[in-house]
């Protein structure tokens, strides 16, 4: 899961290049390269860490050359190292290739390239390609790209550059994304739209199998076989400005506060005074109504909006709710087949576990919908259906803004089901899509009201070392997505119960001054969960509560932070907001790297 980039065109390509990688640096930050076609020469210029190294790098030797590739790295095979950084070059120096993926295959061709003389400088599976394509060149590029991606296994986004026929660059793909922006004269290839966006918004966007040979003229599409491809130019409404930090310290903060906005983009045009709109949706009344069950399969946050969902769909449309971590589906031969609905959620569209359980599905027979928030991902693509979150790009790793689109894609979904399915009234449906309405400002008045006071209360958290989430039903699943943002930002060691588990062994953790955040927003359960925090206040526990406005009853709480009144089931968009607040300042009291926390990369397109 790494970035890469391209440039070929009529500018200087190095400010181009390291630019286009920043914006991709969420891919992966272990180590970062460019290579530049320069007067008869390849130059390379890498180095390992982040990508500020490189930027030092190149402002120190001015690279010089208007055609070029890039990449940033999150190492799979080989330790983060200089040699182990991408671009890599063939042995004769004259085929030099950034990629994205594994070549599953890359021992058995070592073995072979080595055993007719070739010197390998790296231990990465990425070296093979320019040697294999050295070995394959007898005057033709193209088609020593072709015979080379005939024997490769695995998944691979590729970039070639070569000083024997320098006024072009190969791109490829095979199951890792890749974009190409259209200029006038000149072209940027990124793994991701961010890459790109400030030059251009027209794409192309490359499907599996595919390859594109660029020059200054023009892009040429054709598949790895030497067929032609002809593709519809795609159309980004990505303002540039959202790829930015806006003044924010940390993208991560700044989706935070985009997630009032990010409601609204998520139902624009969706909800109407009773029902749900999905365009281009081809789920019929008639096939809802035949599921007897569904299955929502996803990993980390991704997952964790599908225990919300699972709530809201069960509740609403009366379908039973199965939820998988995808890593776990793919492999234990689920009890899947026509008659089930298979759910896939994604931020990025391209998680490799997400994509082969959608895959395993779809063999099974199922019919698969995903909810997935970057517009042509694989996963868009290859589901039967897709709702996209129209969230715009979220940049920082740890998810915020793109888990609310997944719970207001849930909620709208549960609802779309339970109208086929006719288990809910128009009284009631109207109640809950005017509930959907006021979400957005909703999170806004969470924001504005409760930040400070939780900027503060992070202090108190920061020495720390662990800290435990707990709540019933919906509160449950907001707790687990609290637990997870708060570890994977803070690394302070957190989990999340069900607050009626705590009992059952945990409990015995709980001593003076451990921190617990209780969410107990939902009415019906309200009592037991109060028992629960006595529980903990009882063995010296700090509870922080998440609590309705005007709540009094809540005694107990060493802390409380008050989300606004909303219907039991949608409270979960209101409650998790704090808890992103929370994990977000105890990690920069904490001095961590809020955007890129240690050994988490954006998008996890390896198994
Ligand atoms: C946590 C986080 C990850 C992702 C997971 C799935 O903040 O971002 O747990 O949710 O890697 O990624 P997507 O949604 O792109 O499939």
């Amino acid at each position: 899961m790494c970035g890469i980039v391209g440039y070929i065109g009529k500018q200087e390509a190095t400010p181009i290049l390291v630019e286009g990688l920043k914006k991709l640096e969420y891919r992966g930050y272990d180590s970062a390269g460019i290579a530049l076609y320069n007067e008869g020469n390849t130059d390379i210029f890498k180095i390992v860490g982040k990508l500020d190294n490189l930027k030092g790098l190149t402002d120190k030797e001015e690279p010089k050359g208007s055609i070029g590739i890039g990449h940033t790295r999150w190492a799979t095979h080989g330790k983060p190292s200089t040699p182990n950084s991408h671009p890599h070059t063939s042995a004769n120096g004259k085929f030099t290739v950034v990629h994205n993926g594994i070549i599953e295959n890359y021992m058995k061709l070592k073995e072979e390239l080595k055993g007719k003389g070739y010197e390998f400088k790296s231990e990465t599976d990425t070296e093979v390609i320019p040697n294999l394509i050295q070995e394959n060149y007898d005057g033709d590029l193209e088609e020593a790209v072709r015979k080379t991606i005939a024997r490769l296994e695995g998944a691979y986004a590729l970039v070639i550059l070569s000083s024997e026929e320098p006024d072009k660059l190969i791109t490829v793909r095979e199951d890792s994304p890749l974009i190409i922006g259209l200029g006038e004269e000149e072209y940027f290839i990124g793994s991701d739209i961010p890459a790109i966006l400030k030059h251009t918004d027209e794409v192309y966007i490359l499907d599996d199998g595919e390859m594109a040979v660029i020059t200054r003229a023009g892009v040429e599409l054709s598949t790895v076989t030497g067929d032609q491809v002809d593709k519809d130019v795609f159309k980004v409404d990505w303002d540039p400005g959202m790829a930015e930090k806006s003044g924010f310290d940390h993208f991560m903060l700044k989706e935070i506060h985009e997630q009032p906005e990010t409601l609204r983009r998520c139902t624009a045009g969706r909800l109407t005074e009773t029902d749900i709109e999905l365009a281009n949706f081809n789920l019929t009344a008639q096939d809802i109504n035949s599921y007897n069950k569904i299955y929502i399969v996803a990993c980390g946050t991704a997952y964790n909006s599908g225990l919300v969902g699972k709530y809201a769909i069960e509740k609403l449309a009366k379908i039973p709710v199965e939820i998988d971590v995808a890593s776990e589906f793919r492999y234990r031969d689920p009890l899947v087949d026509e008659s089930t609905l298979v759910i896939v959620v994604s931020q990025s569209g391209e998680t490799a576990d997400t994509l082969a359980a959608l895959r395993e599905a779809q063999d099974k027979g199922a019919k698969v919908v995903a909810i997935c928030n970057v517009v042509g991902s694989t996963i868009a693509r290859e589901a039967d259906d897709v709702i996209y979150l129209q969230a715009g790009p979220e940049i920082a790793v740890a998810s915020t803004k793109a888990y609310i689109g997944m719970l207001m894609s849930f909620y709208m979904l549960a609802i779309y089901f339970a109208r086929a399915k006719k288990t809910l009234s128009d009284i009631d449906s109207k109640r809950l899509i005017d509930g959907l309405k006021a979400l957005p400002n909703q999170v806004q008045d969470i924001i504005n009201n409760s930040e400070e006071d939780i900027k503060e209360l992070s202090k108190g958290y920061a020495d720390h070392e662990h800290a435990f989430f707990i709540g019933r039903s919906i509160d449950y699943a907001v707790a687990v997505e609290g637990q997870l943002k708060l570890k994977e930002v803070s690394y302070l060691h957190s989990e999340a119960y069900p607050a009626g588990e705590l009992k059952h062994g945990t409990l015995a953790l709980i001593e003076e001054g451990i921190p617990v955040i209780a969410l107990a927003t939902q009415k019906s359960v309200i009592d037991k969960t109060l028992s629960n925090i006595k529980e903990v206040k009882a063995r010296g526990g700090v509870v922080t509560g998440i609590i309705i406005e005007g709540e009094e009853e809540i005694e107990d709480l060493d802390y409380r932070i008050e989300i606004p009144k909303a219907d039991e089931l949608l409270t979960a968009i209101l409650s998790v907001v704090p808890t992103q607040l929370l994990a977000y300042y105890v990690a920069v009291e904490r001095g961590c790297d809020v955007d890129q926390p240690r050994n988490l990369a954006k998008s996890v397109t390896v198994e």
